[in-house]
């Protein structure tokens, strides 16, 4: 499976921050909030992984990231010319994906939980379809919601509904088989002009092909849209990692615990940044996985 993470979009909710510098840039505590995403699909196994971003902000994912070599990954970058919706990740996407399921993930998304990794794990190797996760909310107005019924069956999905039939809000972390780039080149931009993720969604939805993973109590899936919420997120982050010494979505260490790194390739890449707390942790957990530095 591939992986994409989408982090476009102009950021106007958080004015003026994101006006010279992209949203999923900014830092989430510790770390610039596209770790997190891309955490995701390494610890799904991914490990072929398109960045889509705007014009003006591709060169500062790449400056980031590069290649993706140093993590054991093979990072591409792709540009979103316009905002014209999350479905047409799959259209800029095509050629990448060729002929493979692809997970797509929003790049300003924030998944913590135990288990998460197994459970992801298992949804790529059983896909049939595509499979989305739901998150209980207080406000499902603001997202794509699922109904389900009481079997646990996926009935509708609208886009960020009036009055929503659920709380059960559509996380931004989707699997698709390879129709999915097919569906996404035969839609035609909602009235809001964009290719909407959620019509790709009921297309499968409507073939009875569309499962939803409920993700439940204990699990955090974080919002960081709002100043509020993004400093919550950030807040979050740090209570944990604080209380526990573990950090979460360090790439150094998912890279070195999925086998994509070894040891001391993964303290060559704490010594790096040996002058924060970060360098530091990285530095720690290759040495108690064994390098030799
Ligand atoms: C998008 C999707 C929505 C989903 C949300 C998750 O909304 O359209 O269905 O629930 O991401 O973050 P947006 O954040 O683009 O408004």
């Amino acid at each position: 499976m591939k992986g994409i993470v989408l982090a476009g979009g102009s950021g106007t909710r958080l004015h003026p921050i994101t006006q010279a510098v992209s949203k999923q840039l900014l830092p989430v505590y510790d770390k610039p909030m596209i770790y997190y995403p891309v955490s995701v699909l390494m610890l799904a196994g991914i490990r072929e992984i398109l960045i889509i971003s705007t014009p003006a902000d591709l060169p500062n994912f790449q400056r980031l990231l590069g290649d993706g070599r140093q993590l054991g990954l093979e990072l591409s970058y792709a540009e979103q010319a316009a905002p014209n919706g999350l479905a047409e990740a799959f259209v800029i996407g095509a050629d990448f994906v060729g002929d493979d399921d692809v997970a797509l993930i929003l790049g300003d998304n924030i998944f913590y939980g135990q288990g998460f990794s197994r459970t992801l794990q298992a949804e790529v190797a059983d896909l049939d379809g595509c499979v989305l996760f739901g998150y209980p909310v207080k406000d499902p107005q603001r997202y794509g919601v699922g109904e389900i019924a009481a079997d646990g069956t996926l009935l509708s999905i609208e886009e960020k509904p009036a009055a929503p039939r659920s709380n059960k809000a559509i996380t931004g972390l989707y699997l698709y088989d390879n129709q999915v780039v097919d569906i996404a080149r035969g839609l035609r931009p909602s009235p809001r002009g964009e290719l909407e993720i959620t019509d790709v969604n009921m297309t499968y939805l409507r073939e009875g092909r569309a499962r939803l993973v409920e993700l439940s109590r204990g699990f955090a899936w974080l919002d960081t849209g709002t100043h509020d919420s993004l400093l919550e997120a950030g807040q979050f982050v740090q209570v944990l990692e604080h209380r526990t010494g573990v950090r979460i979505a360090c790439l150094e260490e998912v890279a070195l615990r999925m086998g994509y790194i070894d040891a001391d390739e993964c303290h060559r890449l704490g010594a790096k940044l040996a002058k924060s707390g970060y360098g530091d942790y990285v530095m720690d957990i290759a040495k108690a996985a064994g390098a030799t530095a």
